[in-house]
């Protein structure tokens, strides 16, 4: 599912929108300020520090400059750069002493003619030091309805790593250069068929200067070098196992990671985190807040059983864990996926992707690149009904890449959950075969289901799938009367509509 951070906003606002449409005068009075819309988008017009004040300033009782101040945008898009020294009052020269940390995500490389090609990706940035005053005060923004005061202790602790997470300095035009070292502790019970790389230890430098954003995301390609026992690097038309190879972005201790080369042909799962891996009520704004900033994550029933048994079953199964939360939290979510999944590896929202409509688009770009990495495997879907990017782009891939779905699942997160007003689409379901999806309601839904096979239906769990949008927050008489088409370009209007009338 997409970032709890990013889909917040509208989620939050749809208990105001559901009251407004049942409690609404017969003429309500909307008078948006006129230029609302670009207001609320072109966050990077306003002067970042008096941005990040007034959002401060703005959780306060004063919902119009909440509404002006972009705080929609300010959850799926956090500050960057010169707009988190200024909010915290500092330069550059300040930080200069500061040691240089690299977020390195686990990658993945395909089998090509010139050998393994592996897609480095990841951040550059400096953490600044942040009082634990001033980070209280940050940590607020992002517990609405309740302060930092009122958790307990190791809330406490995680509501203020998660907040030194995103208030920090992103560094653009640096050099990285990777250490490939074969030492990856492979634990046996957690990795599927990931074996150890035996060669291929060397050190490489990314083809660019990290971005403005500090990010860098290429393919570099291995070269077969000799490892510690004399061996080497498989040939990726020569086995069906993964190959592990860590990776160590030099000159610092914070950039470990492993990439995991994966050959032409097999199954890859790739999986959302948020809503079916673990638990976030992302439709629940105020539980998805402190389950995203303060709470220990917990997985989702007994998917770990899922997952792990998948991993014993299916014969050299890849796995990806594909998010668009945020890419500064993506330590914590890799944490908590290593802990209680099998190791796999990572994608989550690059930076650059920060307007709405690249927010819009980055799940399929991140999709896209690994089915054009992959043309021969055959992926496997997993996700929740609460992303209205996965309802959509999900069974695109089925015509996208004719042959190469093999299954999609969907928790249908409505049916477990009464607190999940979120609308979703299922239009883009319909044609496609039944046997290759379902919506299913818990983890044991998905025992029976035969992905090597192609069954990824279970009958025993009762499809209510009407093509179209599922709006159960909105009540009959709200479906019928408010019908519109439900993307994020509509969030300005929405915002508008529920502000002026509460
Ligand atoms: C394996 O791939 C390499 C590089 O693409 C190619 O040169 C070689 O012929 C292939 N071997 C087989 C057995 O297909
Ligand atoms: C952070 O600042 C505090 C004082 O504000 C200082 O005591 C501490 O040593 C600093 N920590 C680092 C890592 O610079
Ligand atoms: C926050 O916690 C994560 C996971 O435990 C850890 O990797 C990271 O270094 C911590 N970050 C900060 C800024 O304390
Ligand atoms: C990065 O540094 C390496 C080693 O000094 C150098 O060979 C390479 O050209 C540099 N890359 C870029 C993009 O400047
Ligand atoms: C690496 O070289 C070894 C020995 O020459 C060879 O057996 C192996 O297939 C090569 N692997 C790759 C990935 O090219
Ligand atoms: C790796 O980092 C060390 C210092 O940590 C530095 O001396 C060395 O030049 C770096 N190598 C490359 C290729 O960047
Ligand atoms: C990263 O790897 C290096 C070398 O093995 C190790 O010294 C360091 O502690 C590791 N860092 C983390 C955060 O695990
Ligand atoms: C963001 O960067 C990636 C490469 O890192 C690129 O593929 C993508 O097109 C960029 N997206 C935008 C919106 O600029
Ligand atoms: C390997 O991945 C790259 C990058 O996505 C892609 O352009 C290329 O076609 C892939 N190669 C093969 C042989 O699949
Ligand atoms: C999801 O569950 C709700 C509540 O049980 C039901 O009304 C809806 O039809 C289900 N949706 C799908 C796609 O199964
Ligand atoms: C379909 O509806 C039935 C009856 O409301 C419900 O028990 C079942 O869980 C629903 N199925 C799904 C996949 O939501
Ligand atoms: C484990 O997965 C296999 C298919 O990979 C399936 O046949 C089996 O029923 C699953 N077992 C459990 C206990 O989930």
């Amino acid at each position: 599912m997409a970032s709890p951070l990013c889909r917040l906003a509208p989620i939050w606002l749809l208990p105001l929108l559901a009251r407004t449409v049942i409690a609404a005068p017969p003429h309500p009075m909307i008078t948006p300020p006129p230029d609302l819309k670009n207001r609320v988008i072109e966050t990077r017009d306003l002067d970042p520090g008096s941005y990040i004040n007034s959002v401060i300033d703005g959780l306060g009782s004063d919902v119009s400059s909440y509404v002006a101040s972009g705080v929609a945008q300010f959850f799926q898009d956090f500050p960057t750069g010169s707009a988190v020294e200024s909010s915290l009052g500092i330069s550059d020269s300040d930080l200069a002493p500061s040691p240089t940390h690299v977020l390195n995500i686990p990658a993945y490389g395909n089998w090509t003619e010139q050998g393994w090609n592996v897609r480095v990706h990841g951040n550059v940035y400096k953490q600044p030091n942040i009082s634990e005053e001033k980070l209280d005060d940050l940590a607020n923004v992002f517990l609405i309805g309740t302060d930092i005061d009122e958790l307990t202790i190791p809330e406490q602790r995680q509501a203020r790593n998660l907040t030194a997470e995103i208030f920090v300095v992103q560094q653009k035009d640096r050099n990285v250069t990777i250490n490939f070292v074969n030492d990856v502790d492979v634990r046996p019970d957690a990795s599927g068929g990931v074996i150890n790389a035996e060669g291929g230890a060397q050190s490489l430098s990314m083809p660019y200067l990290t971005t403005d954003e500090g990010d860098f995301d290429s393919f570099i390609v291995l070269q077969n070098t000799t490892g510690p026992d004399g061996g080497h690097l498989i040939a990726g038309n020569a086995t069906t196992s993964i190959q592990a190879l860590n990776m160590y972005a030099n000159g610092t201790n914070t950039g470990n990671a492993t990439a995991y080369l994966v050959p032409p042909t097999g199954f890859t799962i790739i999986s959302d985190i948020d809503d079916i891996l673990r638990v976030t009520k992302i439709y629940d704004p105020k539980e998805g807040l402190l389950n995203s900033f303060a709470r220990a994550f917990t997985p989702w029933m007994n998917m770990p059983d899922i997952y792990a048994n998948w991993s014993a079953t299916i014969p050299d199964f890849h796995f990806h864990y594909l998010t668009t939360t945020p890419e500064q939290v993506t330590r914590n979510y890799m944490e908590f996926i290593y802990k209680t999944y099998p190791l796999g590896s990572f994608d989550t929202r690059p930076l650059n992707f920060s307007d709405v409509s690249a927010t819009l688009s980055i799940r399929k770009a991140l999709l896209d690149k690994i089915f054009q990495t992959f043309p021969q495997r055959k992926f496997v879907l997993v996700a929740d009904t609460s992303n209205s990017d996965v309802m959509k782009d999900y069974p695109q891939l089925v015509r996208d890449y004719p042959g190469q779905v093999q299954c999609i699942f969907l928790r249908n997160t409505t049916a477990t959950d009464d607190s999940d007003l979120f609308p979703y689409d299922t239009s883009g379901f319909d044609g496609i075969d039944q046997k290759q999806y379902m919506f299913f309601v818990t983890p044991d839904d998905l025992r029976s289901v035969d992905i090597v096979g192609g069954n990824c239906y279970n009958p025993a769990v009762i499809q209510n799938v009407t093509f179209g949008y599922q709006g159960r927050g909105f009540g009959n008489a709200a479906s019928s009367t408010m019908r519109w088409d439900w993307s994020w370009s509509w969030l300005p209007v929405m915002m508008a509509l529920c502000f002026s009338l509460v």
